[in-house]
């Protein structure tokens, strides 16, 4: 079933249209003039606009413009008579999907329309396909909850819209490889093969030949020509990750490779082209690199046309609970399965590693629970309030204008005990002391609590 709105100056005709596409199946409404289909249009909802071009007060013409600003989603079919046929022609140029010139036979409306719908029907699966894979392998996977990363994911849509140069700086572990195949699984190259290379990863000597390619003979060992990633990214998107590992005289070809597109195999003099969008990314300080002569400044300034600097997991706490919430559903697990203390936990943390760090720790926290919830005995010592020393920060924090050792005792007392269900050896353990030792707490708690009773 399909939507119909009919804008027919004729009444008759109109009439006869509309009953015919009712019968079979479609919805119809009928408007009597180009005002009032204009009208019922802001209604919304309508998926095909079938609409006469001559008519007294608004023309078809009119419409379909009206049609394309309101309601751009509406396919607008133009009703013409034979006279007029080449401005349908026009209209066709400005957006409508087709035309029909009268009088023309029933059959051949219902057959037009019947072809539309299926196309629509087809671009709604297609559309919805691609949402799909957005959300496998697009920025659907990537979290952004605080505002820091929601503007980082901001930019990186933007520019992958283009086929604009992208410069992805950060520390290790900060999503900086998962934004990269973000852009291009949302680029017009998606299509296209994304090929990725880690500069860190090979030997100097290696790297120029993996990159370029190289011809038969062009140095000991090279048994065969092989063609290099920027010549097997061609159509698609090359990553160059840890691009601040670059030794200097691949720097060099890869500056020509992005002002000109062009670049020679190892042992060849030939120029070669190819089709290819840039992305980069370092965790190093680039313009520190330039400044200590590591790092060609022509190069640098090719690279960074556009910069997006992905924060590090500390400055963006938001991230933290829907990272450790995502981590667990892409088991098929709930927030259930993590204590609220345990989560508490994780979102104080300052995690150096990043992402990374955090999904270790959840993952081992996992197998440590062993299908029950994750407590924070789950979580590595190394955090806060998990054994070790807590970091100065949180007791400097903690040693505010109203602090008191006695009240953070009573806290941390009351807490163990809610946590143990009430029972005390339990909460004794929980606060790594003996059962003797908090009996005697408690009571002096009650006696200091009897104590300020009866002194107020
Ligand atoms: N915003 C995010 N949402 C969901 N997962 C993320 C996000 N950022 C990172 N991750 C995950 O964290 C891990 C590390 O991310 P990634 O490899 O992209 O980091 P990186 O910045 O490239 O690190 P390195 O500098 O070490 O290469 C990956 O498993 C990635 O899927
Ligand atoms: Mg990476």
């Amino acid at each position: 079933m399909t939507r119909i709105l009919i804008i027919d100056d004729e009444p008759k005709l109109g009439r006869v249209v509309a009953e015919m596409l009712e019968s079979v199946g479609h919805e119809i409404a009928h408007a009597t003039s180009g005002r009032a289909g204009i009208d019922q249009l802001s209604a919304g909802g309508f998926e095909i606009v079938l609409t006469d071009l001559r008519m007294p007060d608004i023309d078809g013409m009119t419409v379909l413009r009206e049609v394309r600003r309101i309601s751009p989603g509406t396919d607008v079919v133009i009703m013409t008579a034979h006279a007029t046929a080449q401005n349908a022609v026009d209209a066709m140029k400005e957006g409508a999907v087709d035309y029909l010139i009268k009088p023309f036979a029933m059959d051949e409306l219902r057959m037009r329309i019947g072809r539309i719908s299926e196309r629509r029907a087809l671009s709604t699966r297609v559309d919805s396909l691609a949402r799909r894979l957005d959300a496998r392998e697009g920025f659907g996977r990537v979290i952004a909850e605080s505002p820091k990363m929601r503007a980082v994911v901001e930019q990186a849509r933007r520019v992958a819209a283009t086929d604009e140069t992208v410069l992805l700086l950060g520390d290790s572990g900060t999503g900086k490889s998962l934004l990269a195949r973000a852009i291009h699984h949302a680029s017009r190259r998606a299509n296209g093969p994304l090929v990725e290379i880690h500069a860190a990863a090979l030997p100097d000597s290696l790297v120029e030949g993996e990159l370029f390619g190289r011809e038969k003979g062009a140095y000991t060992g090279a048994f065969d020509a092989k063609a290099g990633h920027a010549e097997i990214a061609n159509g698609g998107t090359l990553f160059l990750d840890e691009i601040g590992e670059l030794p200097g005289t691949t720097q060099v070809k890869l500056l020509r490779l992005l002002q000109d597109r062009t670049f020679t195999r190892l042992g060849s003099t030939q120029a070669r082209k190819t089709d290819v969008r840039i992305i980069a990314a370092t965790n190093r300080d680039l313009e520190a690199a330039v400044k200590a002569g590591t790092f060609r400044e022509d190069l640098y300034y090719r690279l960074a046309v556009f910069p997006i600097a992905v924060p590090p997991l500390r400055e963006r706490p938001e991230d933290i609970r829907a990272t450790a919430l995502s981590i667990l559903g892409r088991r098929g697990l709930g927030a259930d399965r993590i204590s609220v203390e345990a989560l508490a936990l994780l979102a104080a943390h300052s995690w150096p590693g990043n992402i990374r760090e955090l999904e270790n720790a959840i993952t081992r926290a996992l197998v440590l629970a062993g299908g029950e919830p994750i407590a924070v005995e789950h979580l590595p010592s190394t955090l806060a309030g998990r054994g070790g020393a807590a970091p100065t920060s949180t007791l400097d924090e903690l040693m505010g204008p109203s602090f008191s050792l006695d009240a953070l005792e009573r806290d941390l007392i009351q807490h163990a005990l809610v946590k143990a269900g009430g029972n005390k050896a339990a909460a004794a353990r929980l606060l790594g002391i003996t059962r003797r030792r908090l009996y005697s707490r408690l009571e002096s708690m009650s006696q200091k609590q009897a104590d300020s009773d009866d002194s107020s």
